[in-house]
Order: C-alpha cells, then sequence, then structure tokens
C-alpha cells in the first residue's frame, strides 16, 4: 500500500483527460489510427470511460480518459481514483485536460485510491501509480493521504487487535513519531483525577478504560484541541444491541482514528498551532459490573447525568473529555464521533453533519469541504430541544424519549460541556463506506479530516 507518487520520469504514460466539451477538438489533433481507435472503441468521453491506446508494436502509448461534464462530476467527485484502480501496472502522468485544481484533485484521488487494508490477508495493491503533476504540492498531498490511510487502517482493524490497549499503543506511537508529550490516565485513575463518565462506561471491560492525552507544538501557538470518541467496541452494554446493529460496531472509535488522522497531518505539515489531542478510549461491554439505565452519574464537570441507556455511551465519555479539553479554552476545539444513528438517517453514510454556533467557522467549514471534496453539512444546535435532554431527577438525559432529532440531541448535551472554548464544533461521522467510491474504498472511512486540516491552515497558517 502506498500513499505516494512515482518518481518523475520520462517513461510514464500520458494520460489525455477529455470532456464533452473538448472532445472534438481532441480527436481533430490525433494521428488518425488513434482517431480509428477511439471511434472503434466508441469513446464518448463519458466520465470515467477510459481507452487505452497502442503504439504500433501494441504497447501502451497513452491513455484516455473521460471527463463528461460538470454535471455528471458533480454525481462523485474525485473521479481519477476509479480511473486509477482500472489502469494496467506502471506510471503515468496526466498530460492534458485538466487546470490546476482539478489536477490536485486528481492527484489527491488518486492516491486515495492506492489504500487496501492487508493486515491479515495479501491484498491485490493499487498498480498504477502517478507522476505528481506539475503544480501541485506532492508533499502536502501524500502527507493527507498517510493520514487518512492512518484513519482506515485503525477503523478496519477489529477489536480483537484494536482494544483500548492497542488504541493506547497507536495513539503514544505517533506521538513519539512527532516528539508530542503523551500521557495515559488508566483505570481507577480516572475516578481519582475526576473522570467519572469515562471510567462508569469503560469498566466492565477486560481491559480497562482510560484517556489518552497528547500534547505537540509551541505552548505559544493557538491552541487546536481533537477529540475523538474511542468506544473500540460498542456492544450497546445493558441495553444491548441486536445483532445485525452491532455488526459494524468495531468502527465505534472512528473518532478517534479521525483524530489521529488528522493530528498526524498537522504534525507531519508542521502548522503553527499548539496541538492537542484527547481521546476517551473504553469499550463499552457487558459484565456484573456494568453501568445500568436508570444509574445516575456525576460527571468531571459537575453536571448529573440520568443514565437512559446504555448505548449512548459515546457521549458519556466524550463529555468528561470534553470538559477538560474547554479547561484551558482551546482557539478551536473540534470533536469526532460516531455518535449516533439519527445522523445516518438524516443525512445518508457519506454527508456527516456539524454542529458549532460559530458562524464563521461554519461558513469556513462548508468552504474547506467543497474544495476538497470532503462532504459535511450544517445542522442546528437547536436550542428549543434543551428541554427534551433535561430528566426529572439529574440534570441531564442521555436519551431523550422519542429519540426524535437524536443527532441534534446528542449535540446538545455533548455542548453542555463546553462553556468557555467559543469555536467549538462537533462532527458526527459514520466512519464507514458502505458501498465503495472513487478514492474510498469498502470499510473504514476517513470523513473530516481534509477539510478540517484546510480549515485550521487557513485560521492559523502565520
Ligand atoms: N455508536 C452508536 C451510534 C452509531 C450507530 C453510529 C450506528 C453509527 C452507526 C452510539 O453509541 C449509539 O448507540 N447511539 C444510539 C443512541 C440512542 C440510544 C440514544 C443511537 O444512535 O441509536
Ligand atoms: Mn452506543
Ligand atoms: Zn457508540
Amino acid at each position: 500500500m502506498t500513499a505516494k507518487f512515482a518518481k518523475p520520469n520520462t517513461d510514464a504514460t500520458p494520460i489525455d483527460v477529455v470532456s464533452f466539451d473538448t472532445l472534438d477538438e481532441y480527436l481533430s489533433k490525433l494521428p488518425p489510427e488513434n482517431r480509428t481507435w477511439l471511434s472503434t472503441n466508441k469513446f464518448s468521453a463519458k466520465l470515467g470511460q477510459t481507452v487505452l491506446l497502442p503504439n504500433n508494436d501494441g504497447n501502451l502509448a497513452r491513455v484516455v480518459t473521460g471527463w463528461g461534464d460538470a454535471k455528471a462530476r458533480a454525481r462523485g467527485r474525485m473521479f481519477m481514483a476509479s480511473v486509477a484502480l482500472t489502469l494496467p501496472k506502471g506510471d503515468y502522468t496526466i498530460a492534458s485536460g485538466l487546470g490546476v485544481d482539478e489536477l490536485i484533485e486528481a492527484a489527491q484521488a488518486w492516491l486515495l485510491a492506492g489504500y487496501v487494508f492487508d493486515r491479515y490477508k495479501q491484498q491485490p495493491g493499487a498498480k498504477a501509480q502517478l507522476v505528481a503533476p506539475d503544480g501541485v504540492d506532492a508533499d502536502r498531498l501524500e502527507t493527507i493521504a498517510a493520514g487518512d490511510f492512518l484513519t482506515r487502517d485503525l477503523i478496519n482493524t477489529p477489536t480483537s487487535d484494536m482494544g483500548p490497549d492497542a488504541l493506547e499503543k497507536a495513539f503514544c506511537d505517533l506521538g513519539k513519531r512527532f516528539n508530542a508529550k503523551c500521557s495515559v490516565i488508566r483505570g481507577d485513575a480516572l475516578l481519582k483525577q475526576n473522570f467519572p463518565m469515562i471510567h462508569a462506561v469503560g469498566r466492565a471491560s477486560d481491559q480497562e478504560p482510560r484517556l489518552l492525552d497528547m500534547v505537540w507544538g509551541n505552548p505559544n501557538d493557538p491552541k487546536v484541541t481533537l477529540v475523538g470518541k474511542g468506544v473500540c467496541f460498542d456492544t450497546g452494554g445493558l441495553n444491548i444491541k441486536p445483532g445485525n446493529s452491532m455488526a459494524l460496531m468495531k468502527k465505534d472509535m472512528g473518532g478517534s482514528a479521525t483524530v489521529l488522522g488528522l493530528a498526524q497531518m498537522i504534525m507531519a505539515l508542521k502548522i503553527p498551532v499548539r496541538l492537542r489531542v484527547l481521546v476517551p478510549a473504553v469499550e463499552n461491554s457487558i459484565s456484573a459490573g456494568a453501568f445500568r439505565p436508570s444509574d445516575v452519574l456525576t460527571s468531571r464537570k459537575g453536571l448529573t447525568v440520568e443514565v437512559n441507556n446504555t448505548d449512548a455511551e459515546g457521549r458519556l465519555v466524550l463529555a468528561d473529555a470534553l470538559a477538560l479539553a474547554d479547561e484551558e479554552t482551546p482557539d478551536l476545539l473540534i470533536c469526532n464521533a460516531t455518535l449516533t444513528g439519527a445522523a445516518r438517517v438524516a443525512l445518508g453514510p457519506d454527508v456527516p453533519p456539524f454542529f458549532t454556533d460559530d458562524d464563521v467557522l461554519a461558513t469556513e467549514i462548508m468552504q474547506a469541504s467543497a474544495q476538497t471534496f470532503d462532504p459535511l453539512w450544517r445542522l442546528p444546535f437547536w436550542n428549543p430541544y434543551e428541554a427534551s435532554i433535561e430528566p426529572d431527577i439529574a440534570d441531564l438525559d442521555n436519551a431523550p424519549k422519542g429519540g426524535f432529532g437524536g443527532a441534534i440531541t446528542a449535540a446538545l448535551f455533548l455542548r453542555r460541556f463546553v462553556e468557555n472554548t467559543n469555536s467549538f464544533v462537533h462532527l458526527d461521522l459514520y466512519g464507514w463506506t458502505p458501498s465503495p467510491k472513487p478514492g474510498r474504498s469498502l470499510g473504514g472511512a476517513c470523513q473530516s479530516a481534509r477539510a478540517m486540516l484546510q480549515v485550521i491552515e487557513q485560521r492559523f497558517a502565520k
């Protein structure tokens, strides 16, 4: 598996990218034998239609790939990823047909297409490699792809190899590579240091619950804090999930996988921020010691929470981590979590909703999302729904009755734990690609990291 471009070389096969608009002109300039070959193959420049042009010896000379029109491309960006997967082994260059923005998109897409998960079985890797087009920042695109791959690897690894112990190791390994300071609060130390909800959710597992904390960068730079849900497996707890709902719950640490991928991008690109990464790492398991429906927990912040469903565990562990993050009032606080099924019902698996009260930040996120082809959509912190998270006997209810607006009420719950920070955004991710898309393999998905990297760079670049 590689997130790398090919070294520049003169043997690389040129690719011409041809849209409906440019087809006639393109054909008119081709040698007649190539024109005939394209016509034999019924090449119409339809998006993704790819024809190999041979030379006189029958070897591959050029590739012509269709680029359709804007309407077709709007239905699925990063299209060059699909082309990359169909080409024979070898090196390629994009020779014509794309402007600089499209070249960046195509080059990023090509790298993202190269992901394979081969931890348990050899898989055929991507065969075709691209020489980085002129005018694109090759290192940056490679760094982004490597972060994306880290996220996918962490999510795809099943809980048998990615429980709290292994997630801690992955977290600390990343920190060490970039000389970040890592600390871990584990097991009963969570109670002593006042993270009661992380402990309550994770205490039924054989692998102790823990809070992972990484700090990197110059203490005087703007503070960016990433918090990621690290539920290594979500059985639902005593409110056990039915089998088909539990099937994918190895991915319930998708938020933590995403913040690690993003953190790797930030540190590798040396973005001038003081980065902090917080991950509550737990398994929502079932045992005699498990927390129960109707238990009332007192959170780090002091707010009491009635547990009306042990399957709404993500907001509990995140609440204590967010409270800690908020204690130092970061300039930007980003929470990533596979938090609710309701977010999928609202927007489907590929468009994660985000919640923020900072309208400027929301605009920045929407712009970055469009520019990086990393879909995100704003949903409201709908204040009138606050009443629904307030039960009779405690400050907060983790699972409001009825369940309508579940992504919003979960987001409102988290917001109660962030008081000081002005720029807070929570992203409710799916973390999974149920049917493969260009640049997104079936399985673990890195959602929002590319867009949020761009937001962070633009906010804080010197
Ligand atoms: N991890 C799940 C949410 C989830 C489920 C995300 C499926 C993506 C796909 C979370 O812990 C959960 O179980 N949430 C419940 C909350 C409910 C009990 C209030 C949900 O969304 O059903
Ligand atoms: Mn759950
Ligand atoms: Zn969960």
